[in-house]
């Protein structure tokens, strides 16, 4: 995993973070949101810090961190691959998508490929029904997608 996140100055960035909020009800939530902020992600070593100087159990920290979806673990990549599994979609076969996507990537759902491009994930409807199915890649939607085209498209971000 590449660390270079998890540097001197982002640590400082949290320290002041925790000094606004600590005290005041609802911290750890907000601490939790602005941290993810400043790291992308919020592995156990941004944890412990949050735990010791909030003076909240890491058990609570890690509840939190892992029972909301919009909180991370590990870094994400440079481009989000995401896979509508919405209804219309997934009528329109968006598992066999999901299926080539996968072999193409080499990677399972939720998880970052190993050179740090590609973060895959399944998403609910995105209010392009019409388009089904439907992945996005960042901010570019791709709809009325066949698995033969996967390839292609992934072939362009990664170079
Ligand atoms: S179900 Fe996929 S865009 Fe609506």
């Amino acid at each position: 995993m590449p660390t270079s996140f998890l540097c001197e100055e982002n640590f400082a960035k949290l320290d002041k973070v925790i000094d606004k909020y600590k005290g005041i009800g609802g911290a750890l939530m907000m601490v939790l949101q602005e941290a993810q902020g400043i790291f992308g992600c919020l592995p156990m070593e941004v944890q412990k810090v949050i735990s010791q100087k909030l003076d909240v159990p890491l058990a609570e920290v890690y509840g939190v961190v892992t029972f909301y979806s919009q909180f991370r673990l590990l870094p994400t990549g440079k481009y989000t691959v995401s896979v509508c599994l919405g209804t219309a979609c997934y009528v329109r076969d968006a598992q066999k998508i999901v299926d080539a996507i996968k072999q193409e990537l080499n990677i399972e759902l939720g998880e970052t490929s190993k050179d740090g491009l590609f973060t895959f994930e399944a998403t609910r409807c995105i209010g392009a029904c019409g388009l089904a199915p439907v992945i996005t890649i960042n901010e570019e939607v791709y709809g009325r997608l066949k698995e033969s085209d996967i390839k292609e498209i992934l072939a362009k971000y990664n170079k």
